[in-house]
């Protein structure tokens, strides 16, 4: 099993030991949603829950905010039992496709989340209209969700999860069905929050929106975290594939092969086994100047499926 590393002091979120089971029907046999999960969030790091569709993400999520309750371990929130409610005053949530009534208008929708909150009319108001405005639908607040694009209606629930002030945002999936622009405007909202001091845990089925903001992913499969690490480490862990490298001037690059020319630029490419040491000395050996040397890695997908399929033998964090 994965091991992460010490749970640190404040941690916002910590699962012990964490297993859940559904049980469809009462006489058909329990299943397994998510077995000894170990994990915790670090105070103001950005964590990415990654994993395909029905690894035990929304689960997982559920369990933090007293949605489920666990059948063994524990899951404290804020530094309490997520069962009390207590342990979700600071908390903002943006469930999986979420549904909200499609008659309220986008700022109804934030202002009656501030009611929940506890705050008074004035301060509710001034409250929606700046997160409104600071999710990019200042134009849009007076019209009604029916009327918004999905994108639209995922950045009003994202104004409507930070209502209340939050220390730690959890966000189920908020990228999905976003074009790309929507991706980029919701990343860079996220990426904020962080700067604010603001944790993030988000779940996600698509490397690349974590690998776009993620300071960590732990990486879930059926039920089992199979790996927590920072991004940083996993991105030096992608395999080399083969060097690039480009020439100005000379003759051949001995165990280069020529892959394009302009002018007298040359670029040349090399197996993954040449050492760069090597590639420097062939390249002055056959009289050029080396203008760069890149290695192509595998994407870090590759290494995420290398991961899953457990042909990756270091699981430590
Ligand atoms: N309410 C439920 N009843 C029965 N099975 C469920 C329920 N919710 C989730 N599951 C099952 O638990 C597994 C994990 O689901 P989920 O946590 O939603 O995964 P993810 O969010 O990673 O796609 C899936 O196999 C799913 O079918
Ligand atoms: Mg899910």
């Amino acid at each position: 099993m994965a091991t992460s590393s010490p749970t640190p002091a404040g941690a916002p979120l910590v699962y012990e030991g964490v297993s859940k089971s559904y049980r469809t029907h009462f006489w058909q046999r329990p299943f397994v949603s998510l077995d000894g999960l170990e994990m915790a969030v670090h105070p103001g790091e950005i964590l990415g829950l990654l994993g395909p569709n029905g690894a035990g993400k929304t689960t997982t999520i559920k369990l933090a905010l007293g949605l489920l309750f666990p059948d063994r371990g524990e899951v404290r929130l804020m530094g309490r039992c997520a069962s009390e409610p207590a342990s979700r005053a600071e908390v903002g949530f943006l469930p999986e496709s979420p549904y909200f009534p499609d008659d309220l208008t986008g700022r109804e929708l934030v202002e009656f989340a501030g009611r929940l909150h506890g705050l008074e009319s004035a301060d509710r108001r001034r409250r929606a209209a700046e997160l409104l405005e600071r999710v990019g639908l200042s134009e849009a607040m007076d019209r009604p969700l029916r009327k918004y694009s999905k994108g639209m209606v995922q950045r009003a629930g994202m104004a409507r999860a930070l209502v209340g002030h939050p220390r730690f945002v959890i966000l189920d999936e908020p990228m999905s069905g976003l074009d790309p622009i929507g991706r980029r405007e919701f990343r860079d909202l996220i990426l904020g929050l962080r700067e604010e001091g603001v944790t993030v845990l988000f779940a996600s089925h698509v490397l690349a929106d974590a690998e776009m903001l993620c300071d960590r992913v732990a990486i879930l499969d059926a039920g089992k975290l199979l790996a927590i690490r920072d991004l940083g480490r996993l991105e030096r862990e992608r395999r080399v594939l083969r060097w690039e490298v480009e020439v100005l001037g000379g003759g051949e690059v001995a165990g280069g092969e020529l892959i394009a020319e302009r002018g007298d630029e040359r670029l040349w490419r090399l197996p993954a086994e040449a050492r760069a040491q090597e590639i420097v000395e062939a390249v002055a050996a056959g009289g050029g100047t080396l203008l760069s040397l890149t290695p192509q890695r595998e994407t870090l997908e590759d290494l995420f499926l290398r991961t899953l399929r457990g042909s990756d033998g270091d699981r430590q964090s």
